[in-house]
């Protein structure tokens, strides 16, 4: 009979909603024991009862981590060191969407955005590594973004974010491949989470800003995309595919519209592409 144990562990972080939630679901029902990191403790009630009608509360392990802390990310992987011994799988998935026009963002946006997207994913794989790499295995899958691969008008703070979790995780996935410790990059287009309700509300321009209009068309462009957005699901569910997989690609892009629009970026010159950026906001 299989112990406690003998289950991969997964650490995976902002599991209270959207694909963090989603994800825990799907990799317990894939075996994983999920050590389920949480900013808030009263938010962690929406996955508990998602677990319990999956049919894999008992293999959900809540624990508080706020990703901008040092001290949780350290305690989260000194719990999950003294409890299963074991690391498997991180992933890197808290964040939040912050934008704005650039010239109007307020200063303490952009660290702001930074300490969740970036300096957060750094804390929390730093913190995770000494434990995979004692062990000579591990996956960490950074939940980047299209933003990590193309800039959009309105995101640069989230952009800018993304794109240094690239670079980062580029750099790491030389650095620990010699341990056993491969590095994926999930990148999704628009999908329908809470994220982008939380992220509009603080977008805003002076009313009369020379932005106002390109930020409305920004916001009406983000809108339509987050609500034709595809299901978290299918994110969640590739997630998982990869933590199964014996040897993963480094990037996934989806949906495939994601896929082509990042394809056209590199096959095309930068300002044609630009060009063609510019046109569909202005039809949105
Ligand atoms: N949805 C999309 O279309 C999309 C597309 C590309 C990439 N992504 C990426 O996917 C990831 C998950 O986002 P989502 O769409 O699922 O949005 P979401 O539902 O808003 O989930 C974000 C999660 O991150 C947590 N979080 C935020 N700041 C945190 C912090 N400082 N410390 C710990 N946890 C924190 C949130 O916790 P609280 O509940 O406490 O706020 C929540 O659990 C993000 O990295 C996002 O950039 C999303």
């Amino acid at each position: 009979m299989k112990t406690r144990q003998d289950h991969p562990v997964a650490l995976v972080t902002g599991s209270s909603s959207g694909f963090g939630l989603l994800i825990c679901v799907e990799l317990a029902l894939r075996g994983f024991i999920v050590v389920a990191g949480i900013r808030r403790p009263e938010a962690q009630a929406g996955l508990m009862e998602a677990a319990e009608r999956a049919g894999v509360r008992e293999r959900i392990d809540p624990v508080q981590l706020e990703v901008t802390s040092e001290t949780d990310a350290e305690r989260a992987v000194s719990y999950i060191r003294g409890q299963y011994r074991r690391l498997d799988m991180l992933v890197n998935n808290a964040g939040t969407a912050l934008g704005g026009l650039i010239e109007e963002v307020p200063a303490a946006v952009w660290p702001e955005q930074m300490e969740t997207n970036f300096h957060g994913t750094v804390r929390v794989t730093r913190s995770a590594l000494p434990l995979m790499r004692e062990r000579g295995k591990g996956r960490i899958i950074q939940m980047s973004s299209i933003s990590g691969r193309i800039g959009f008008p309105g995101y640069g703070p989230y952009a800018a974010s993304k794109f240094a979790l690239e670079g980062f995780s580029e750099c790491l996935a030389l650095e620990v491949r010699p341990f056993g410790i491969d590095v994926v990059m999930v990148e999704p287009g628009a999908y329908g989470t809470p994220i982008w309700n939380k992220g509009f509300a603080r977008m805003n321009a002076a009313p009369n800003s020379p932005y106002r209009n390109m930020l409305d068309k920004v916001l009406a462009f983000s809108r339509k995309s987050a609500e034709q957005g595809g299901d978290p699901r299918e994110v969640a569910g590739l997630v998982a595919d990869i933590a199964c997989m014996k040897r993963p690609a480094f990037r996934y892009a989806l949906p495939r519209s994601t896929k082509w629009t990042i394809r056209a970026k590199t096959a095309l010159p930068g300002r044609l592409f630009q060009r063609m950026m510019a046109y569909i906001l202005d039809k949105a």
